[in-house]
């Protein structure tokens, strides 16, 4: 956020609550490879990135919670004692106030001004990065001594509470443990994670958004969920051990599962080969052999579409447009899926036509605008210098 931009959020704070705001940033996400796997107790590779959302936050001594959100140029009003989800840009808000009343965490009144550039329903995970962000700033304002694990964990259970998402923990985690130039490799069993510094060595990282919003997103995903889990009780009637994909190999599958029910074994398959594709991934990036990631990801995409069928036309074409390209060492779809974004890894002289070139031909293929974005790396959540 640029030091105008500062200036801005603050006054227009002052004026709407006549007081004083700390600032704060939480960071949307890309994820490089490892895609519906954080809920089967998998790996993920994701990174913190440039768009952000903000929140200027201040205290009220009358114990209500006043916001406002310059997006939307919308005010809201609510108290601790009547939060309640209303699908609107305030689930994201009092669904982690409400996580902390939950939680016995003396909750008093607040005012609270949300901004972002995170753009909306591109697969970027806004939500994520909203909950993040409000509940960094209510830890610091009211001094609560979370962790940083504890927010993350906490924002991802409003995230099912209130927006009734039963996301994993990649977005949420991406957004607070971010660094610039680095991705994480996040174990989701254990919640180990490593840095995984990000020299592309004259590649870069570039969003195509299909400009799908991903409205389907909500109920498929809670579905692709049941079916994991039922993979797994199937598997773990014959081997009592397991708990989860993490722990199933393709050989108990295709003995204990395909029997059963042909489509959730293709589903189990994917996630279970989508683990094996990002440990390969990890390998050829630590050694810098990009080809080998790209490979991993066209792979993840093929998995995505075909095996878990997330994908949707609109991204299947533009995985497909560059497949070919010389330039494009690897694509895939990124996020929940049914649209957003695709992830491509493109050498730096190659991006400019590519989106040009793209841009053209997906209008005419399916008659929606794209839009590019080369992304940049950034540090997980924080606070800002209001100075
Ligand atoms: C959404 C969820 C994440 C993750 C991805 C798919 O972004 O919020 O937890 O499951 O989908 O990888």
């Amino acid at each position: 956020m640029s030091s105008t931009d500062k200036v801005t959020i603050k006054k227009q704070f002052i004026e709407i609550f006549g007081a004083e705001p700390l600032l704060f940033r939480s960071p949307g996400r890309i994820n490089i490879i490892g895609e519906h796997t954080d809920y089967n107790e998998g790996f993920v590779l994701p990174a913190a990135i440039d768009k952000a959302a903000y929140v200027a936050i201040s205290k009220r001594a009358d114990g209500a919670i006043h916001l406002y959100s310059r997006s939307f140029n919308e005010s809201f009003q609510s108290s601790p004692d009547e939060m309640r989800p209303r699908s609107s840009w305030t689930d994201y808000v009092l669904g982690v106030a409400d996580q902390l009343k939950r939680n016995r965490y003396p909750l008093q009144g607040f005012n609270l001004l949300l901004d972002g550039d995170i753009y909306i329903g591109a697969g970027l995970s806004s939500s994520a990065a909203v909950e993040c962000c409000v509940l960094y700033a209510l830890n610091e304002l009211f001094g609560f001594g979370l962790s940083r694990m504890e927010i993350v964990k906490m924002a991802q259970l409003a995230e099912h509470e209130f927006a009734g998402v039963k996301c994993g923990i990649m977005d949420q985690f991406a957004s607070v443990f971010g660094r610039a130039n680095h991705a994480v490799r996040l174990d989701c069993r254990t919640l180990d994670y490593e840095y995984v510094p990000l020299d592309l060595n004259g590649y870069k990282i570039v969003l195509l958004n299909t400009n799908v919003k991903h409205s389907l997103a909500g109920s498929e995903y809670n579905t692709r969920r049941q079916q994991c889990e039922q993979g797994v009780a199937w598997v773990a009637e014959a081997a009592p051990g397991v708990l989860s994909l993490r722990d199933v190999t393709i050989t108990q599958l295709d003995q204990y599962v395909k029997p059963k029910d042909e489509l959730i074994y293709t589903r189990c398959r994917y996630v279970v080969e989508e683990n094996q594709r990002l440990q390969n991934a990890c390998g050829s990036l630590q050694k810098g052999d990009l080809e080998g990631l790209g490979k991993n990801m066209f792979g993840s995409h093929e998995g995505l579409s075909r095996q878990y069928e997330v994908s949707c036309k609109e991204l299947d074409w533009l995985v497909d447009f560059v497949k070919d390209d010389p330039g494009v060492l690897g694509a895939r779809m990124m996020g929940g899926g049914f649209g957003g974004c695709t992830i491509n890894l493109v050498k730096e002289r190659a991006i400019a036509p590519l989106i040009e070139r793209a841009g053209k031909a997906y209008k005419n293929a399916c008659g929606l605008d794209m839009e590019a974005y080369v992304v940049q790396t950034a540090d997980g959540t924080g606070e800002l210098d209001t100075r």
